[in-house]
């Protein structure tokens, strides 16, 4: 499609002018084809600016997340993406949708979310241009207690996709925090609908919010000391569908091959915690000083306090000691 050709061309020169005459020689298309495409991209959304004389420029600060964008990038068939520039919270829509018999594979994904959900009931800050923020359905045939393996999954998809677009390092705090350069880039809420009886999952819905940019009006200030952006401000093309493709391929193939755990010797290796003196945080207590010494099948942090005694550690959460405080 000329569309796409053109928005390559401009990719691999951004930042500097490409003449129309240039663009239709190099596509073998007339200089009105170009112009019609270039008047698509900016309608997509792309800033391109033409000058007489000139030609045509892409701010490399571009970064349009679109279906087409997305597809274009995505390998995994039966994948039902939908694409908002803004929505409240794709893992609330996302729910609505499967409580209506929605069918697995279904994949929300949004530049924006106005009233964005965390764990334990806190928000999550989704800002504008700077992130994705994406849930996927799923129905898989499992007992509750197992639905922390695919947390960890897309934690591993998320921290492998980051790796593959940019030269850094990504680790994963348990469960499910992304880090990069010390600063959380990534969280991960899943949620699950399950039959009482049986213990069995109806539906889980993954959702996960990565800070690609830092956001234009930069973090709240409870933030400021703990969230970063997994990619500087380094010009990457198409950087938040290539994101979200990666992510999506990553994880539907663990998915795929849940029973042989290829992902969990991986999730060992990013982790942040693991052989680290770390403080246990449970509401309304001291923090309480321990080394984390292993994970389980299930995900759950084997720890050893001060006192000498191991204990098994399911959810709640533990942060990583600093020097100053592992006296
Ligand atoms: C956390 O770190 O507490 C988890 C954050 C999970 C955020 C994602 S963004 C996409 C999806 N929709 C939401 O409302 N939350 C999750």
């Amino acid at each position: 499609m000329t569309k796409d050709a053109i928005l390559e061309l401009l990719w691999q020169n951004a930042d500097s002018y490409v003449s129309g005459a240039e663009l239709a020689k190099r596509l073998g298309v007339s200089r009105t084809a170009v112009w019609k495409a270039i008047e698509q991209l900016r309608d997509d959304g792309y800033a391109i600016d033409s000058v007489t004389n000139k030609g045509h420029r892409l701010s490399s600060g571009s970064d349009v997340l679109s279906e087409s964008g997305v597809r274009k990038h995505l390998k995994t068939g039966g994948l039902n993406l939908q694409v908002y520039p803004s929505i409240s919270s794709t893992n609330t829509v996302l729910k609505g949708m499967a409580e209506e018999g929605a069918g697995e594979g279904l994949c929300l994904i949004a530049g924006e979310q106005t009233a964005g959900r965390g764990r334990r009931g806190r928000s999550f800050y989704s800002p504008p241009n700077s992130g994705i923020y994406m849930s996927i359905l799923l129905r898989p045939a499992m007992q509750a207690v197992d639905a922390t393996s695919i947390t960890a999954c897309a934690a591993v998809a998320v921290a492998e996709a980051i790796e593959s677009l940019a030269p850094v390092e990504a680790g994963i705090k348990w469960v499910n925090d992304i880090y990069v350069d010390g600063r959380k880039v990534c969280g991960i809420l899943t949620e699950a609908s399950l039959d009482c009886e049986s213990g069995q999952v109806n539906y889980l819905i993954v959702g996960i919010g990565i800070n690609t940019r830092v956001p234009d009006a930069y973090f709240p200030e409870e933030l400021r000391n703990i969230a970063g952006s997994a990619f500087g401000d380094k010009p990457i093309p198409e950087l938040r569908c290539r994101l979200a493709a990666g992510v999506l391929d990553r994880l539907m193939h663990y998915y795929e091959k849940l029973a042989d755990k290829a992902w969990f010797e991986e999730y060992r290796r990013r982790s942040l915690v693991l052989g680290k003196p770390v403080n246990i945080l449970s509401p309304g207590r001291e923090p309480e000083k321990a080394e984390a010494l292993d994970l389980d099948g299930d995900f759950a942090l084997i720890v050893r306090t001060e006192a000498g005694e191991l204990r098994r550690l399911n959810s709640g959460e533990v942060s990583i000691r600093q020097r100053e405080d592992r006296a």
